[in-house]
C-alpha cells in the first residue's frame, strides 16, 4: 500500500509550554532494528503528560520529537523480519515516553512494547488499555506483594498467600485506579478498598471494590481511625500524591508496603510518624509487550476490561486534554485519529 507523504500530527509547540497544536509532518522513518511502523487507529493521553519534559527532564531527552500520547491502537505497516508481526496485524501498545507519541496517523513502536490487540477489542479500547493496565499490573505483580499466579482460580496457593493481602487505591475509578481494582479483585486479594469521589462508588462495586471511601466526605486517616487493625492495608497504591498520599501512610501497616506513581512517597511522609515499611516507592511503568499479552487473556476471557470515559474526535483534542486535566474521569480519555475508530 502507497504511504501519503504527509500526515496530521499534534505536537506540543515548546518544551516550556503545554499547549498543543494540530500540524502535518512527514511520516516517521524506522531508524531502529525493532522499529514497527503503525497506523494509528486511536490513542489515549496520560493525565499530565505535557508537564513531563519539564518535571521529568532526566526521562524525556531533549531530542524527543514532542507528539503527545503513548497509548496506541493500529494496525502494522511494516515490521522487522521475524519479529512475531506482519503488515495487517491489529497491534496495540504503549510507546516509551522517551520517544514520540502516536497522536499521528503513523507512528513508531518497538517489537518489545507491542502486543496483538486480542480478539473482540475495538479500536477505541485497545486504545484505553496499555498504559493503564500495565501501570495497574507492575504495581500490584511487580512493585507490589500480589502474586499473578492468583489470577488462575485454580491456583490455590496463589490465592491463598493472596488472600492475606489488604489492599487501598486511591484515584480508584481513573485510568489506572479501575484496573487495579479490577486486577487486585481477580487475583484474590483479601479486600479492595477504593479512594473515590461519590458519584464513582457504583463502578468501583462493579469492578471488584469490597470497601469504599468517599474522599469528598472523609480523609483516609479518619476513616482508617475508626479500626485501625480491621482498616490498615498491606499494600496502598497512590495515583494522587499530595495530601492524599501523606494520608495513605497513615492506611499502610507496618511492614506493608506504599507504592505511588504520582510522587515519591517518603516526601509527604507526616512528621514524627514512626512506622517501618517493606516499601515504599515511586516508579514510572514500563512498557512490557508481555505484560500487555497477560492482560489481553484477560480481556479475551471477559475477567477484565478497560473503563473509557470519553471519546473524542482528533480535531477535538483541545477538549480531550481538558476533560482529562479535570482530574475527574471516569476510566480513559480516547482520541479516535482515523475514520475506522
Ligand atoms: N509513574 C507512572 O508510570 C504512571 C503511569 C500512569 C499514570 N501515572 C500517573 O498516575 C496518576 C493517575 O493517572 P490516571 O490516568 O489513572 O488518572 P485519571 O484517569 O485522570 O484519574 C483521576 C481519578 O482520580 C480521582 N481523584 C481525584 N482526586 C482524588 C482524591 N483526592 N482521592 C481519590 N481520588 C481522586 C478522580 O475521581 P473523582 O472525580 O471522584 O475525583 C479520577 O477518577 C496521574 O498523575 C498520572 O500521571 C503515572
Amino acid at each position: 500500500m502507497a504511504l501519503p507523504s504527509s500526515m496530521k500530527t499534534l505536537l506540543q509547540a515548546s518544551r516550556d509550554f503545554t499547549a498543543l497544536i494540530s500540524t502535518t509532518s512527514p511520516l516517521p522513518t524506522p531508524s531502529h532494528p525493532s522499529d514497527v511502523l503503525v497506523r494509528v487507529h486511536a490513542t489515549a493521553p496520560c493525565a499530565g503528560e505535557l508537564f513531563w519534559v519539564v518535571n521529568f527532564p532526566d526521562v524525556i531527552p531533549a531530542s524527543k520529537e514532542l507528539v503527545p500520547c503513548q497509548d496506541l491502537a493500529g494496525t502494522v505497516v511494516s515490521a522487522p523480519p521475524d519479529s512475531g508481526f506482519a503488515p495487517g496485524d491489529r497491534v496495540y501498545c504503549r510507546i516509551n515516553a522517551e520517544r514520540a507519541g502516536a497522536a499521528r496517523d503513523y507512528a513508531l513502536a518497538r517489537v518489545d512494547e507491542l502486543a496483538k490487540i486480542p480478539e473482540g477489542l475495538s479500536w477505541v479500547e485497545a486504545a484505553a488499555t496499555p498504559l493503564s493496565a500495565l501501570t495497574a499490573w507492575q504495581a500490584l505483580f511487580v512493585q507490589g506483594p500480589l502474586d499473578k499466579a492468583g489470577l488462575d482460580k485454580n491456583n490455590l496457593q496463589a490465592r491463598r498467600a493472596n488472600g492475606y493481602v489488604r489492599v487501598l487505591v486511591t484515584g480508584a475509578a481513573g485510568g489506572v485506579g479501575s484496573w487495579v481494582v479490577q486486577l487486585a479483585a481477580l487475583a484474590g486479594a483479601k479486600a479492595v478498598v477504593a479512594v473515590c469521589g461519590p458519584d464513582k462508588k457504583e463502578a468501583v462495586q462493579q469492578l471488584g471494590a469490597t470497601e469504599v471511601i468517599n474522599y469528598r466526605d472523609t480523609t483516609i486517616e479518619n476513616w482508617v481511625a475508626v479500626g485501625p487493625e480491621a482498616r490498615e492495608c498491606d499494600l496502598v497504591i497512590d495515583m494522587i500524591g499530595g495530601k492524599t498520599l501523606a494520608g495513605c501512610w497513615s492506611a499502610v501497616r507496618a511492614g506493608g508496603s506504599l507504592i505511588s506513581v504520582n510522587t515519591p512517597p517518603d516526601v509527604v511522609k507526616p512528621a514524627g510518624l514512626d512506622k517501618e515499611l517493606a516499601k515504599s516507592l515511586f516508579f514510572i511503568v514500563e512498557p512490557l509487550g508481555s505484560n500487555l499479552i497477560e492482560i489481553g487473556e484477560l480481556i479475551k476471557t471477559g475477567k477484565a476490561k478497560p473503563t473509557i470515559d470519553s471519546v473524542w474526535e482528533f480535531d477535538d483534542f483541545e477538549k480531550a486534554f481538558e476533560r482529562l486535566e479535570s482530574g475527574h474521569a471516569k476510566g480513559k480519555i480516547v482520541i479516535k485519529v482515523s475514520e475506522e475508530a
